[in-house]
């Protein structure tokens, strides 16, 4: 029966979250049009510019290029998940913030989100880490160098709170 193959619901930022949404729409879509989740950002759609980052299970991913019928038991965590409960910024976004690493910051929830995927497995990364982490997102603006700064500051910061 069609209606059985549906994808009636995901865990998104921590939550269940009731939809509706064909196996083959893609999570960036359902993300967007059906959970009013829009700081994932279409740029391309074709895994080229990373604007759409989530982490898929703690790992960076493009959500323009998965489809929802995959992600059953899968955690998806978006820019809007990524603070803490208690509402407060993630160091990372603090870090951009502070730096000012964007210009027009269409990229920057999913250079946030790429960055929040190499700091959960390699929280102190070389710089060299952090550029070749980066080699699937794009910022048009060319901010490239504060928000290298940017991340080697949140991965600082992330080193002092431990202590
Ligand atoms: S919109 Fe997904 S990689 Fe460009
Ligand atoms: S700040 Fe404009 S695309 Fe990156």
């Amino acid at each position: 029966m069609a209606s059985a193959r549906r994808v009636t619901e995901l865990k998104v930022n921590g939550a269940s979250r009731a939809l509706d949404a064909d196996p083959e729409a893609t999570l960036l879509g359902v993300l967007r049009d059906q959970l009013d989740l829009t700081g994932s950002k279409y740029g391309c759609g074709e895994g080229k510019c990373g604007a759409c980052t989530v982490l898929i299970d703690g790992q960076a991913a493009h959500s323009c290029r998965i489809k929802v019928g995959t992600l059953a038991g899968r955690s998806i965590t978006t820019i809007e998940g990524l603070a803490g409960p208690s509402g407060g910024l993630h160091t990372l976004q603090q870090a951009f913030l502070d730096l000012e690493a964007f210009q027009c910051a269409y990229c920057t929830p999913g250079m946030i989100m790429a960055a929040a995927g190499l700091l959960r497995e390699k929280p102190e990364p070389a710089e060299s880490e952090i550029v070749e982490a980066m080699q699937g997102n794009v910022c048009r603006c060319g901010t490239y160098t504060r928000i290298v700064a940017a991340i080697r500051r949140a991965a600082g910061m992330t080193k002092e709170a431990a202590r």
